[in-house]
C-alpha cells in the first residue's frame, strides 16, 4: 500500500543557520528545543505546543527528549504537540537517549544492555507517536556493558531495525567515544557520531580540552545542553531565587545547586553575571542571547539545545542569531577577562593512534 503523503510544508528557516551533525550529512538548526525539566510536567497541553511552534516558526527544526525526562511523560507531550502540529515528517529533526528508564526497579529496565536499548526505544517510539527519530543517544556509559555489545545494539537500532539514522553519546568520556569508534570500525560495525555533553559559559573543560582531539580526528558532533546554566545565565538569579523558576519549581531536586549558588563560588558567578550584563546592555541584547551566541562561536558546537517553559523565552534566544556577527575577537576577549575560567589544556595522547588507526 503506498504511504500517505506528506502535509504540506511550513518551515520557513528564516534567518537560521543549520549545520552539519558532526561528520553526518543531517542538517540541524544552530538552535534547537529540548524537553527536559519542562514539558510533560510543569508545561503541559497547549503551552507544549506553543513552544515547539515557536521554535519551528524562528527555523529550528530539531527537537530532543529522553525516556527518563519525567519518567516519558516528556515524550508524551512533545509527541503529542508533534502530532498536532503536523508537520512532514522529513522536515524535522527529533532524538531522544536511552539509559536511566522510566522509572521501573526491574534491572533489564534500564542501562545499555542490547535488551534495554532496542525495547526502551520502541517504549520511547510509542510515547513519541513516530516511527523512528533521527537519533538515539546513550544517555550516559553503562560501565557494565561490553562496549561491543552497546555499539552492536545501536547498529541492530539503525541498521536492521530501521528505528533511528543516526547514534550518538551524552556525557562520555572521550576515551569511551574512542573505544566505540574504534570497535565500529574493527567489527563493520556503525559508530557514534555526536556528543550530548553540557557546555555553557561557566562549564567549559571536558567540551574545549577533552573533547578537542574527537573534532580534529572524527569530526564529532555536539548537541550541547544547559547552555545558559539551567537559568543562571540569564541574570534571573542575580537577586535570589524568583517565583515563577526552575529553582523555586523544583527546590528539591536542585537542591545541591542552589546552596552552592548560595556558596562563595555561586555568588562569584553571579558577579560575573552581573558584569556581562554590562556586555550585552552595550552590545544592545539581552544576557540569555550573549550567553546563547558566545555557544554559537565554538564551531564545534553543531546545536544548541534551547530549554523553554515560555514560547516568549524560545523567542528571546533565537534573537542570539543577531549577537554572533558582534561577538569580535575584542569582545570574546573582553567576555574571557570577565570568565577567568579557560581552561588550559595539553595535548591528548591518543589523538595520533586514532588518526594512524582511522587511515
Ligand atoms: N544529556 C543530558 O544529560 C542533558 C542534561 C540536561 C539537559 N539536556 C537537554 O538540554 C536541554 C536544555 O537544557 P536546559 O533546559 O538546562 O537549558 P538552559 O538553557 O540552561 O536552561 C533553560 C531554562 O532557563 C530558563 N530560561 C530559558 N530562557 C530564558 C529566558 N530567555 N529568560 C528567562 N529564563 C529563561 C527556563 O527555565 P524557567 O523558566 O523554569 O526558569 C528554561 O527552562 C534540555 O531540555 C534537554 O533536552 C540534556
Amino acid at each position: 500500500m503506498a504511504s500517505p503523503l506528506s502535509p504540506i510544508s511550513s518551515f520557513d528557516p528564516k534567518d537560521m543557520e543549520f549545520r552539519y551533525l558532526g561528520p553526518t550529512g543531517l542538517k540541524v538548526s544552530l538552535f534547537s528545543l529540548g524537553g527536559w525539566m519542562t514539558y510533560g510536567k510543569h508545561v503541559t497541553g497547549s503551552p507544549v505546543t506553543e513552544c515547539l511552534k515557536a521554535a519551528w516558526d524562528h527555523g529550528i527544526n530539531y527537537f530532543d527528549t529522553a525516556e527518563t525526562y519525567f519518567n516519558g511523560e516528556s515524550e508524551i507531550a512533545m509527541g503529542q504537540s508533534l502530532k498536532e502540529l503536523n508537520w512532514p515528517r522529513e522536515e524535522f529533526v527529533i532524538s531522544t537517549k536511552i539509559f536511566f528508564g522510566t522509572g521501573s526497579k526491574e534491572p533489564n529496565c534500564r542501562g545499555l544492555s542490547r535488551k534495554h536499548l532496542v525495547e526502551g526505544l520502541k517504549q520511547s517510539l510509542t510515547r513519541l507517536q513516530l516511527d523512528y527519530v533521527d537519533i538515539v543517544f546513550a544517555h550516559r556509559m553503562d560501565p557494565n556493558v561490553p562496549m561491543k555489545e552497546i555499539v552492536e545494539g545501536f547498529t541492530q537500532i539503525i541498521r536492521n531495525l530501521n528505528l533511528a539514522y543516526y547514534w550518538g553519546t551524552s556525557e562520555w568520556t572521550a576515551a569511551q567515544i574512542q573505544e566505540a569508534t574504534f570497535i565500529a570500525d574493527k567489527y563493520n560495525l556503525i559508530a557514534p557520531v555526536v556528543e550530548q555533553p553540557q557546555y555553557n559559559m561557566f562549564s567549559r573543560e571536558r567540551f574545549e580540552v577533552e573533547y578537542d582531539p574527537l573534532f580534529t580526528t572524527l569530526s564529532y558532533g555536539t548537541t550541547i545542553w544547559s547552555p545558559l546554566n539551567l537559568g543562571i545565565l540569564t541574570g534571573k538569579y542575580n537577586n535570589g531565587i524568583p517565583e515563577d523558576s526552575r529553582f523555586a519549581r523544583d527546590s528539591e531536586f536542585f537542591k545541591n545547586t542552589i546552596s552552592e549558588l548560595q556558596g562563595a563560588e555561586g555568588q562569584a558567578k553571579i558577579e560575573k553575571v552581573k558584569k556581562l550584563m554590562a556586555v550585552a546592555e552595550r552590545l544592545e541584547t539581552t544576557m540569555p542571547a550573549l550567553a546563547l551566541a558566545w555557544c554559537a562561536k565554538n564551531r564545534n558546537v553543531s546545536t544548541i539545545i534551547l530549554g523553554a517553559t515560555k514560547a516568549e523565552q524560545v523567542v528571546e534566544n533565537c534573537k542570539a542569531l543577531k549577537v554572533i556577527p558582534k561577538l569580535t575577537s575584542s569582545v570574546l576577549a573582553e567576555i574571557e577577562d570577565i570568565l577567568l575560567n579557560k581552561p588550559q589544556g595539553g595535548p591528548q595522547i591518543w589523538t595520533q593512534r586514532l588518526v594512524e588507526a582511522r587511515r
